[in-house]
């Protein structure tokens, strides 16, 4: 009884203000192209409430595989541009700007030389990871990226158990001048409480430079909601840290 009404206690008494991020850099919003949102109509809901939230900007990031976008990655502005109108037309103030969430493998050399690289800001690159399994060869394709000039982000960076065993690579991947990008529902446990740990972990440790939605639909705006009251994420915003607002 006593350790749940010390928890309880812990919370915040108000919500925290996520307006003072300005952008939020993570998220499936246009519909169609990935596992995110599936209509327009879908993409519309979501957008009035990161509007709620107070974020003034969205960058949407589709997922980038393998023989993704045969046709071009510039076929996301066009995209992106239908996005907009919709947005506009339903009221929706928010400025809608595109990157990609690219899965790094062993194509990267030619999506560099192809000129296959939707950045956003100052030549920002949103990168991931396989989930479970770490790749052998990652380290040579942040090398030909940053080679490239591409500044990158890592998406999620709590999500990569993995490196979590081994934390000194979570200190590597700092010491090259990598971006870490958390997503805020992971905070709130929906990705299971490991992640929630290594995510308490990483702000602890002074490593996060960002945060996201990673918003694919309700269910992790609803995430994002039930954690409005976390002193840790109070922490981190009051950090001064991040810089989600100069993107
Ligand atoms: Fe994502």
């Amino acid at each position: 009884m006593f350790n749940i009404f010390k928890s309880k206690r812990k919370e915040l008494s108000e919500d925290i203000d996520l307006s003072v991020l300005v952008t939020d850099i993570h998220s499936h919003f246009i519909p169609g192209i990935d596992d995110g949102s599936k209509s327009m109509e879908e993409s519309i809901f979501l957008l009035k409430q990161m509007e709620e939230f107070g974020y003034k900007k969205v960058i949407t990031t589709p997922h980038v595989y393998y023989n993704s976008f045969p046709e071009g990655i510039d076929i996301l502005d066009q995209k992106v541009e239908e996005l907009r109108r919709n947005a506009k037309f339903n009221g929706i103030k928010l400025q809608i700007e595109v990157g990609g969430e690219y899965l790094l493998d062993d194509d990267i050399k030619e999506r560099i030389k192809n000129n296959q690289i939707k950045t956003f800001s100052d030549n920002y690159m949103l990168i991931e990871f396989p989930m479970t399994t770490e790749p052998m060869a990652y380290e040579n394709w942040l090398f030909d990226l940053q080679l490239a000039g591409y500044n990158l982000v890592l998406a999620h960076p709590e999500r990569f158990l993995y490196f979590y065993e081994d934390k000194k690579k979570y200190v590597s991947l700092k010491d090259r001048g990598i971006l870490f990008q958390m997503n805020i529902g992971s905070l709130s446990g929906y990705y299971g409480p490991k992640v929630k740990e290594v995510a308490e972990y990483l702000i602890k440790e002074n490593m996060i430079d960002l945060i996201g939605s990673d918003c694919h639909g309700q269910r992790h705006i609803d995430a994002m909601k039930s954690t409005l009251r976390s002193p840790l994420l109070k922490q981190l915003i009051d950090s001064g840290k991040l810089i989600n607002n100069k993107l």
